[in-house]
C-alpha cells in the first residue's frame, strides 16, 4: 500500500502541474531567452510550480538577439512615484491568469495572492558582473547584482553538513561566493540567503499532514523543505519555506549589512485574499514590523546565522535573538537624526526615521520604508481556466493596478516582481491547523479512498497531500525604476505598455497573444502617459509554430492612429490630429509628430527631424529603410513620456501584429 501511493503521488508531481501566469510586467516562468516553446530550465531563478509552456523571453534591445552580452537585453524602465502618497503615483497595471479561481463566496477553494519585489542600486553599466575576477569588487557583484544573466543554467551550491565547523564554514562560503555564484546565469536572491535557509531549523509547528520531510546533512530538516518541497530541491536561491508561507516569520535580508548596493528585503506590495486577514497580514507584513532572528557572531570568518527560530533555543545555541528592520532604502548622506526628520517631511508616501538596521548595530542610519502593504479581496475566478476576471466590466485578466516605488535617493533602481498564488483546501481549517494533527488521519491523508456507500466498496479521491496547501508563482524579469525628473513633480505617470508574445493563441498559450495594457486608458489633461514597450528576438516555439507577421521568433511593436476601432487603416501622420496636442516630457524638442515618428518605428526613426535627444546620424539618408514588418527596427522601446496640451482620444493600432480575423492590437487613449 505504502509503495502504490508513493507511485501516486510521484504521478501527481509530474503531471499536475497548474498555474499563475504574469503578463504585465511580463512573467518570465523561469525562461530566459530560449527558442524553444518550452522554458529550460523549471528550478532557473524561482519555484514556479507551472507548466513548462508558460512565460516571456526577456527583452532584446536591437533588432537581433542579445546572446551571451547583457547589454544587448532590454530591462523595462519605469519612472518612480513621487514622495506624496496621493497625487504622485507611477501606475503599473499588474496583470495575471491564475487557473484554479479565486475571489468569490462562491469559490471553490480558500485562496489568496501576494505581490511583492526586491530592489537594489541600479549602478552602472560598469556593476554588471563580468568574468571570474578574483577581486573583492568582483566577487561582491557576482554574489549580490541582480540579474537576468546570459544562461539558463542555475547557480550552484554547495550545502552545510553536520557539526561543521566554523573554519569549514568559511571555506565553504568562500566557494559559493567566488565559484558558485557565476555571472554569466541569473540572479534574485542571493546564496547568503539560500545558506541561512539550508541551515535554519523547519518550523516544526507547520502541519505537514502525512509528508515525511527527511533530515538535511546538517542533521535536522530544514527550512529548505516543506510539505510541498519535502525533497529539499533548490531553485535559484530561493528558500522554499519562505515561499511556501506569508507572511513569513524570518527577516528576508538578502546579506548581513547593509551593502553596496543595498539589496532589500521582499518588500510587500499586495495580499488579496480573505479580506477578514487583513489586520493580521498588515501586523505581519515586514514593511513596518519588525522581525527577529538568531545571530550566532558578526565576526566574517564565523557562521552568522543560528538553526534555532525562537528566542529560548537560540540562546541556548548560543546566540542572540536579534531584531531586523525593512528598509526599501537607507540614506548614508543623511548623518543625524534631525536631517532624517527633515527628509519625512517632504511627503509621507514611504516612513523615514532613525533606527538600528539590526538590534546589534552600534550604529544608527536614516532609514527608508515602503508603504503599508495593500490589502483586499482576490479578483473574482473560476476554476479551470486561464482567463478573465468575473469582476471586470470590460472583460480584463485578473488586475491590479499598483504604484511603483519611491527612492528618496534620488538614485536609479534594479528590481524585481514576484507575484504568488496560493490555495487550500477547506477540508480543515488552514489557519488553526498546525503540527498537531500531523498523521492525523481524520484530519486528511493521502489519496483517501473512502467507504460512502458502507458496504465496504471505496472510492478513490485525488488529494495529494503535499499539495493541499499550494503555492504557485511568477516574477518579472529584472526592470529599472528610474527618479523622477522635476518635471514630473505632482504629477501621475501611467505606464502603458504591450504584454503577449509571438505566435497563434494555441501556440502563446498559456501566455497570451499580444495587446496593448492598460488597452483603454483614461487620463486627465495633468497626467503624463509612458508609453514604453519590449519584445524578444527569439520566442520562436521551434516546431510548435510562431505564427505572426515579420521575421520568424521575433516580437515588434508600434503605435499608429486610426479612426474607428473596428476599421484596420491607419491614418498618415500628417493627418493624425491627436499628436497637435501632444508634447513629450523625456523629448521636449520634439514635436507631436516626431513622436508619432518614434512611436510609428518603434524608434528606428527617432523623429521626422533631428531633435535634442534624436541625433541627426538616426535620421540620415543612409540609413536603410524601415523594413515593411518592421524588422530592422529594435525589438524594444523606452518610447516617451507624453504630456497633453489638449483634450482628446487617441485610437491607435500596431500595424504589424494587427491581421484582421487572426489577430487584433488596438487601443484606446483618452486625455479628459
Ligand atoms: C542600469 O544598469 C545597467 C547595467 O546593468 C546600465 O547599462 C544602465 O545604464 C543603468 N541604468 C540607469 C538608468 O542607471
Ligand atoms: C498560503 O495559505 C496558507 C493558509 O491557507 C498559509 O498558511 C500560507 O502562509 C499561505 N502562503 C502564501 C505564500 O500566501
Ligand atoms: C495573418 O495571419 C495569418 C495567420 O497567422 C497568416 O497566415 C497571414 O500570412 C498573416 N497576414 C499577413 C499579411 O502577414
Ligand atoms: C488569417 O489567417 C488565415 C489562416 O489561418 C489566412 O487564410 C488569412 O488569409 C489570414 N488573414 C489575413 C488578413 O492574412
Amino acid at each position: 500500500m505504502w509503495v502504490l501511493q508513493g507511485t501516486i503521488f510521484l504521478l501527481f508531481c509530474t503531471l499536475v502541474l497548474s498555474d499563475v501566469y504574469l503578463h504585465n510586467p511580463r512573467g518570465s516562468n523561469n525562461r530566459l531567452d530560449e527558442n524553444t516553446a518550452n522554458r529550460k530550465n523549471n528550478n532557473r531563478l524561482f519555484d514556479s510550480q507551472n507548466n513548462n509552456k508558460g512565460g516571456y523571453n526577456t527583452g532584446d534591445r536591437f533588432s537581433s538577439e542579445g546572446g551571451s552580452r547583457p547589454e544587448r537585453f532590454y530591462s523595462m524602465q519605469y519612472y518612480g512615484s513621487g514622495p506624496s502618497s496621493s497625487q504622485e503615483g507611477s501606475k503599473l497595471m499588474v496583470e495575471w491568469t491564475n487557473q484554479h479561481g479565486c475571489g468569490s463566496d462562491e469559490s471553490k477553494l480558500l485562496c489568496n495572492l501576494v505581490i511583492q519585489y526586491m530592489c537594489q542600486s541600479n549602478g552602472t553599466h560598469e556593476d554588471y558582473p563580468r568574468g571570474n575576477g578574483g577581486r573583492w569588487d568582483d566577487v561582491e557583484e557576482r554574489t549580490l547584482y541582480m540579474r537576468d544573466g546570459t544562461s539558463t543554467d542555475t547557480q550552484k551550491y554547495s550545502e552545510p553538513r553536520k557539526g561543521e565547523s566554523d573554519r569549514s564554514y568559511s571555506s565553504r562560503m568562500e566557494k559559493n561566493y567566488e565559484d558558485n555564484s557565476d555571472y554569466k546565469e541569473g540572479l534574485h536572491e542571493t546564496v547568503y540567503w539560500y545558506d541561512q535557509c539550508r541551515y535554519r531549523e523547519a518550523n516544526g509547528g507547520l502541519f505537514t499532514a502525512d509528508q515525511d520531510l527527511k533530515k538535511d546533512k546538517v542533521g535536522y530538516v530544514t527550512a529548505s523543505r516543506t510539505r510541498q518541497n519535502n525533497n529539499g530541491d533548490r531553485s535559484g536561491y530561493e528558500c522554499p519555506e519562505e515561499r511556501d508561507y506569508f507572511p513569513y516569520w524570518q527577516p528576508t535580508m538578502q546579506s548581513e549589512n547593509l551593502d553596496r548596493f543595498q539589496r532589500t528585503p521582499w518588500i510587500d506590495l499586495a495580499w488579496m485574499g480573505d479580506k477578514s486577514k487583513c489586520n493580521y497580514i498588515k501586523q505581519n507584513s515586514f514593511n513596518r514590523q519588525s522581525k527577529w532572528r538568531c545571530v550566532l557572531s558578526r565576526d566574517s570568518d564565523e557562521r552568522p546565522y543560528g538553526r534555532a527560530i525562537n528566542e529560548e533555543d537560540c540562546e541556548e545555541e548560543g546566540g542572540n535573538w536579534v531584531e531586523f528592520v525593512s528598509f526599501l532604502e537607507v540614506l548614508t548622506e543623511v548623518t543625524s537624526e534631525s536631517a532624517c526628520k527633515a527628509e519625512q517631511r517632504k511627503g509621507t508616501r514611504n516612513k523615514i526615521f532613525w533606527t538600528k538596521l539590526r538590534s546589534d548595530d552600534s550604529k544608527e542610519y536614516c532609514v527608508v520604508q515602503a508603504p503599508e502593504i495593500t490589502c483586499d479581496e482576490a479578483p473574482w475566478t473560476r476554476v479551470n481556466h486561464l482567463g478573465n476576471s468575473g469582476d471586470s466590466k470590460s472583460a480584463d485578466s485578473s488586475r491590479l493596478e499598483v504604484e511603483l516605488p519611491y527612492f528618496p535617493s534620488g538614485e536609479a533602481k534594479r528590481c524585481t516582481l514576484r507575484l504568488r498564488y496560493n490555495i487550500t483546501t477547506a477540508d480543515y481549517d488552514p489557519w488553526t491547523t498546525d503540527s498537531k494533527s500531523n498523521d492525523d488521519d481524520d484530519v486528511i491523508e493521502n489519496n483517501p479512498e473512502v467507504d460512502v456507500l458502507e458496504n465496504g466498496d471505496e472510492l478513490q479521491l485525488a488529494l495529494n497531500t503535499a499539495q493541499t496547501g499550494r503555492t504557485f508563482q511568477d516574477r518579472s524579469h529584472v526592470f529599472v525604476v528610474l527618479p523622477r525628473t522635476p518635471e514630473m513633480s505632482n504629477k501621475r505617470i501611467y505606464n502603458l505598455n504591450v504584454r503577449g508574445k509571438r505566435g497563434n493563441i494555441v501556440q502563446t498559450f498559456p501566455a497570451v497573444e499580444y495587446d496593448f495594457i492598460p488597452d483603454k486608458l483614461e487620463v486627465s489633461r495633468e497626467d503624463l502617459v509612458h508609453v514604453q514597450w519590449t519584445g524578444s528576438n527569439s520566442h520562436d516555439n521551434n516546431n510548435d509554430g510562431d505564427d505572426g507577421q515579420g521575421k520568424g521568433g521575433t516580437d515588434r511593436h508600434n503605435m499608429l492612429q486610426f479612426r474607428s476601432l473596428d476599421e484596420n487603416y491607419p491614418v498618415k501622420i500628417s493627418q493624425a490630429g491627436f499628436w497637435d496636442g501632444v508634447r513629450s516630457l523625456t523629448d521636449p524638442d520634439a514635436t507631436g509628430e516626431d513622436i508619432a515618428v518614434g512611436l510609428a518605428t518603434s524608434g528606428y526613426y527617432c523623429a521626422k527631424r533631428e531633435t535634442g535627444k534624436c541625433p541627426s546620424k538616426l535620421t540620415s539618408s543612409r540609413k536603410r529603410n524601415l523594413d515593411d514588418e518592421l524588422d530592422n527596427a529594435p525589438a524594444s522601446y523606452f518610447g516617451h513620456v507624453l504630456k497633453f496640451t489638449k483634450s482628446g482620444t487617441l485610437l491607435y493600432m500596431c500595424s504589424r501584429n494587427n491581421n484582421f480575423s487572426n489577430r487584433s492590437q488596438k487601443g484606446k487613449l483618452i486625455v479628459k
